[in-house]
């Protein structure tokens, strides 16, 4: 018999505290729709009492998304957990997860409580949330470097006060696969209500373990697994979703354990986040790495092409990652649009327009248009904000003996503008000219170039990182041309972070 486990994504909380990333309510919503899509079992939608962004984010993710569960996280007192209710005030099946840390170096250290304060305000909490929603989760922080028997007597407090999942965290990435797996089948034993509640594991990847401690955790009675997509998250980040995922379907005799996660739908998720985070996949990255299916050794493709069992152990098409030669330019609009719809978007009429009109554009400037070209394409007008600032023209001119110099034409719903610049080289040029177009300056933190697809006439993608306030807006450019998908990608950013700053000239 085959153990359901519970996908329980934190992409958007935890895996949002990663270094550099900040989402703004609009992409958020964008991965919990896809989460959903995706078919995991709750979305974690962020901390409400964090910032009143992260409030609005949690808000609308609740009234929007729909058939999955949406949880909120609230430290261990009323402030927060009223928060969190409020946020998730229209979500269908809300759960509110409150958490307080149990180790003795943080009862020492950062909370100065002592271990039987702690047990109260958890206890105390979890009766408070419980008065308004049904489904609350309580994580002991830093559990597995706590005691195991306080820990069996906070979590015991917890079912009691009404917790319908306790969450044992690696806070701090520090377990080993046979530790932790003993950790959590000690609390299954030795917590007299347990059958009350689900068990939760939720792993970082300090030591990167994070996906050997979750799965241990599985073989030893957990039930439900936190993880991000892609691993992102603090410091090493979380369990990747998608490796767990797709270890417990592809040892499925072994683990003897299910997930509903439609794995068709993994690799456009990865992208997705990895898009609007601005976080890279690493191409040896387990699963959804450029190089995850490729093949690079004569012998390993010999045996490939005779019979791929020889070298693979799942197939691309498993998790929806494929690189086929769709369309050209003289694809219709009907086929254009029944390909949008097979590789799994939903789009309405007038979108469909605008990227067909778009497709034409690079089908005319590109032999052989891949889905990834077609992915980078969607993803390229999802991410478009209000745009405050449209390119309408831009010209570089560089060398390695002259200074280069940039143009660029920008318009807004008051008029055109124009500037000109030199820079240290042509895209230093260009990035300048169109600050000095928009009259402000902003803190270029970085910026980066990858083909989507290969080939020499392949799409670029330029992706910069503008910081301002301690924020961090990412935008996007693709074009064929590299300097154009970086001017792009500049003034994407720069609408971005108008959006939000409201700065204008
Ligand atoms: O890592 C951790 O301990 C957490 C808790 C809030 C669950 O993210
Ligand atoms: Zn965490």
């Amino acid at each position: 018999m085959e153990t359901g486990i519970k996908i329980f994504d934190t992409t958007l909380r935890d895996g949002e505290q990663t270094p550099g990333v900040c989402l703004g309510a609009r992409e958020k919503l964008e991965i919990a729709q896809v989460l959903a899509k995706l078919r995991v079992d709750i979305i974690e939608a962020g901390f409400p009492s964090a910032s009143p962004g992260d409030f609005a984010a949690v808000s609308e993710i609740a009234a929007q998304v729909k058939g999955v569960s949406i949880a909120a996280l609230a430290r261990a007192n009323t402030q927060d957990i009223d928060a969190a209710k409020e946020a998730l005030r229209k979500a269908e099946n809300p759960c509110i997860h409150t958490f307080i840390a149990t180790s003795d170096i943080h009862l020492e250290y950062k909370l100065k409580l002592t271990r039987e304060q702690v047990l109260a305000q958890a206890e105390a909490a979890v009766r408070y949330a419980k008065k308004f929603i049904s489904d609350v989760e309580f994580s002991a922080e830093d559990a597995s470097r706590s005691d195991w028997d306080y820990l069996c007597k906070i979590y015991t407090a917890a079912i009691t006060a009404g917790a319908t999942v306790i969450n044992i965290p690696d806070t701090v990435g520090y377990s080993t696969p046979s530790e932790f797996g003993a950790l959590i089948r000690y609390i299954c034993d030795n917590v007299p209500n347990i059958d009350k509640a689900i068990v939760s594991a939720h792993c970082h990847n300090d030591l990167g373990m994070a996906v050997a401690n979750s799965l241990a955790a599985v073989q030893n009675g957990a039930r439900q697994v936190e993880c991000t997509i892609n691993g992102i998250g603090e410091r090493a980040g979380n369990t990747s979703l998608e490796e767990l995922v797709m270890a417990l379907a592809t040892r499925k005799e072994y683990y003897r354990a299910t997930t509903r996660i439609d794995t068709r739908q993994i690799y456009r998720t990865s992208r997705q986040v990895s898009t609007l985070s601005g976080i890279a996949v690493p191409p040896n990255k387990a699963v959804v790495g450029d190089n995850a299916f490729a093949h690079e050794s004569g012998i390993h493709q010999h045996g490939v092409l005779n019979n791929p069992l020889t070298y693979e152990i799942m197939n691309p098409e498993m998790v929806g990652s494929r690189n086929a030669i769709v369309l050209g330019k003289h694809s219709g609009r009907h086929a254009f649009e029944e390909r949008i719809q097979q590789l799994g978007y939903d789009l309405p009429e007038e979108k469909i327009n605008v990227l067909f009109k778009e497709f034409k554009e690079l089908a005319d400037r590109k032999k052989v248009v891949y889905d990834r070209d077609i992915e980078a394409l969607v993803a390229d007008r999802q991410q478009m904000t209000d745009e405050c600032y449209r390119l309408l023209y831009h010209q570089v001119v560089s060398g390695n003996q002259m200074v280069a110099t940039a143009s660029v034409r920008l318009e807004t719903d008051s008029g055109m503008m124009e500037e000109a610049s030199c820079g240290d080289g042509p895209v230093d040029a260009l990035f300048k000219a169109i600050e000095k177009t928009v009259g402000f300056s902003v803190c270029l933190k970085d910026y980066q170039l990858k083909a989507v697809t290969s080939g020499e006439d392949a799409l670029g993608e330029a992706t910069v990182w503008l910081g301002h306030d301690d924020k961090i807006f990412i935008g996007r450019g693709i074009s064929t041309d590299v300097i154009e998908a970086s001017a792009r990608a500049y003034v994407n950013a720069m609408n971005k972070m108008i959006g939000v700053c409201g700065y204008l000239k």
